[in-house]
């Protein structure tokens, strides 16, 4: 791209680098992962313990607070959380307004966006407290508008929050309550889905997160950031991973179709999705714990079937030598798919799941990112392949 600093005016060495694969974007303390051993650790503590011992909202006060809260933060928190819970009856409208067969992203994707309009505020992203109330309001508010798009595409009424009720438990609630009796989950299927959400809570700098930083850095309200995270988020290779999954596994059918299977995938027609990672060369350790959780749920709703093609699959991959010599391993998608079917999302919810888990990261990151001094507006340089020079010859001599 150009060479070494010549001069004080030049700006020296530039990389050529798609896809950022060898470029810090940033600096942060939020995530930490080594992908090579298969480590990820939020603030420092290790995904493990949070899964096995924290609360989705414990973790999410943790990933935008820096460090884990005393009694008195913590019991802050989940109130201004709860409290916030509820939107505008104009969101309802707007949410109304999408087609009834829509994708339930881009359905989450406009109503985030278009909060910006009802909090204008949140254009002041310099005042702390502005800054604490958008996330707080959008932590609280994402179950709300993820589950009324779900509803929106059955055609049921949408169910207000039930402040009563956990984080996790209100939010279930909004996605299946049927009749005016209150809703009452079993226990085992809310904890399940809260470690899938804390599970979800960060990644470092993913494609979505980079979105978020990278719209976020033009200083733009944080609805505005989230809302293109979240449309990263949507895409095939990244959140729309564990949707790909479970389309595959029923293409797939039985056991004895996957040496044929694989054989597309290592001749080049088609990924194998829900393995592979940009960051792990070695099992994601979210697999593992979703591949636990897997046992509490079936408990509950009985065992997926595409569970034995999967874990036959994972079985094959892993003894392969295209996959052994490629470091392509489970990651977080292979397992959530069938735990989120098991609840009976249909497939194109599993990404709203993980954007509301996601959530927390997003705004952790965004907020370290506004307020990094040395942060500049994200604008990365290009290498031109294009002509120069060109004489233009108007319209009416070309025809
Ligand atoms: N199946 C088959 N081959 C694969 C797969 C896969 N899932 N993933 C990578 N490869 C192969 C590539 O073909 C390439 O082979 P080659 O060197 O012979 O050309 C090699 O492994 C390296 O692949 P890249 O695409 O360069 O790796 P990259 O780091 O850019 O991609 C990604 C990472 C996008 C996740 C990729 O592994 C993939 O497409 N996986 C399937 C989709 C998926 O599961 N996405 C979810 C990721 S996790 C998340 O977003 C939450």
């Amino acid at each position: 791209l150009s060479q070494i600093k010549t001069d004080d005016d030049t700006p020296g060495l530039a990389t050529y680098d798609p896809g950022f694969t060898n470029t810090a974007s940033c600096r942060s303390s939020v995530t930490y992962i080594d992908g090579e051993k298969g480590i990820l650790e939020y603030r420092g503590y290790p995904i493990e313990q949070l899964a096995e011992q924290s609360s989705f909202l414990e973790v999410a006060y943790l990933l935008v607070n820096g460090t884990l809260p005393s009694k008195t933060e913590y019991e802050q928190w989940v109130h201004d959380v709860t409290y916030h819970t509820f939107v505008h009856e104009n969101v309802k409208s707007f949410m109304q307004g999408f087609r009834y067969d829509g994708h339930p992203m881009g359905m989450l994707e406009a109503s985030v966006g278009a909060l910006s309009t009802f909090y204008p505020e949140s254009a002041n992203i310099s005042d702390p407290d502005n800054r604490y109330i958008q996330i707080v309001r959008m932590i609280a508010k994402m179950p709300t508008l993820g589950a009324w798009a779900f509803r929106h595409g059955q055609g049921k009424p949408y169910v207000y929050p039930d402040n009563d009720l956990s984080y996790t438990a209100n939010f279930l609630s909004m996605l299946f309550k049927m009749s005016e009796q209150k809703y009452e989950p079993d226990e085992r299927l809310v904890n399940a889905l809260d470690v899938l959400l804390i599970l979800h809570a960060d990644h470092e700098q993913n494609c979505s997160t980079n979105a978020v930083r990278s719209v976020g850095s033009s200083q733009v309200d944080p609805y505005s950031a989230v809302a293109a995270g979240i449309g990263a988020l949507y895409g095939p290779l990244h959140g729309g991973a564990n949707e790909a999954v479970l389309r595959m596994l029923r293409r797939i059918g039985s056991k004895e179709e996957i040496p044929d299977f694989i054989k597309g995938v290592k001749d080049g027609n088609e990924r194998l999705m829900g393995f592979g990672h940009r960051v792990y060369k070695n099992y994601d350790p979210r697999a593992k714990i979703i591949k636990k959780a897997c046992d509490d749920v079936f408990e509950v709703t009985g065992v997926n079937p595409l569970l034995e093609i999967a874990q036959e699959l994972e079985k094959i991959a892993l003894e392969d030598e295209y996959f052994i010599k490629r470091k392509l391993y489970p990651n977080v998608d292979f397992y959530s798919g069938l735990i989120y079917e098991a609840f009976q999302f249909p497939p194109e919810m599993f990404t709203v799941l993980f954007a509301i888990g996601r959530t927390p990261g997003w705004l952790a990151q965004w907020l370290e990112m506004v307020q990094d001094k040395d942060q500049k507006i994200a604008r990365p340089k290009q290498i031109y392949t294009g002509d120069r020079g060109l004489e233009f010859t108007p319209a009416s001599q070309r025809w």
